[in-house]
């Protein structure tokens, strides 16, 4: 399977021990790990350190949506943690979002460690969205010079068509046919979302649910 390194794993777990099981079962595949408010809430930043000092990119998700100072301090502590990605709301604002930018490299470039992409939230796959809202906010994003959006399969081909690869789109939502789609509504499958020009995808549920978690991912990744 060749898609293994475009597969986000989304650790919405508040036990430590089966974080680590997932981890375990999952990081020689080199799949990324996305830690969100549950598993951050929890064990907080300790969490993070130690599954990033065995090489393991993680991808922080607490999607941050406050003034243009408050952002840009949080970025520069989320920057000096070390992780590969994190993200923002992009309706945070241009200020907002520029000032993250700009503290992101700074610190980065005065600690000479490397950059982590800074992902804007569009609209939630939770919900039902306008194509067209969802590609406006991504215009932000651009605009901002962030390096991606989060966003569903159905609006990822029209944000790669239109920003000529400049932004990357990470996408969550992922379901098999006949996995249950829980909250979720703006869903697919994992081929059709790289069909439709998802970079990477971002997948809970259908996995950490599951016994088997290798397996469940390869079901996920083939379908
Ligand atoms: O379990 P499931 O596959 O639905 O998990 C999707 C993950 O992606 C969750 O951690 C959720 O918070 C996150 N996410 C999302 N939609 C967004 C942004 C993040 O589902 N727009």
């Amino acid at each position: 399977m060749k898609e293994w390194n475009k597969l986000i794993v989304a650790l919405d777990l508040d036990e430590k021990a089966e974080i680590f099981r997932v981890v375990k079962a999952l990081a020689p595949k080199k799949v990324k790990f996305k830690i969100g408010s549950i598993a951050f809430t929890k064990f907080g930043p300790q969490l993070l350190k130690k599954i990033i000092s065995r090489k393991i990119d993680i991808f922080l998700d607490l999607k941050l949506y406050d003034i243009p100072n408050t952002m840009k301090q949080t970025a520069a502590v989320i920057a000096g943690m070390g992780c590969w990605a994190f993200t923002v709301h992009i309706r945070a604002g241009q200020e907002a979002l520029e000032s993250v930018r700009d503290e992101v490299v700074r610190v980065c470039a005065a600690k000479k460690m490397r950059k982590p992409l800074i992902l804007g939230v569009t609209e939630l796959t939770s919900g039902e969205a306008a194509k067209a809202k969802v590609v406006e906010l991504a215009d932000q994003a651009r605009i901002a010079g962030i390096d991606g959006v989060i966003a569903s399969a159905q609006e990822a081909s029209a944000i790669k068509a239109k920003f000529d690869n400049h932004l990357l789109v990470i996408t969550p939502g992922i379901r098999n046919p006949k996995d249950d789609k829980g909250d979720q509504q703006r869903i697919t499958t994992a081929q059709t979302a790289f069909y439709e020009g998802a970079d990477y995808i971002v997948v809970g549920r259908p996995i950490i649910s599951k016994k088997n978690y290798l397996k469940a991912a390869q079901e996920v990744l083939s379908a």
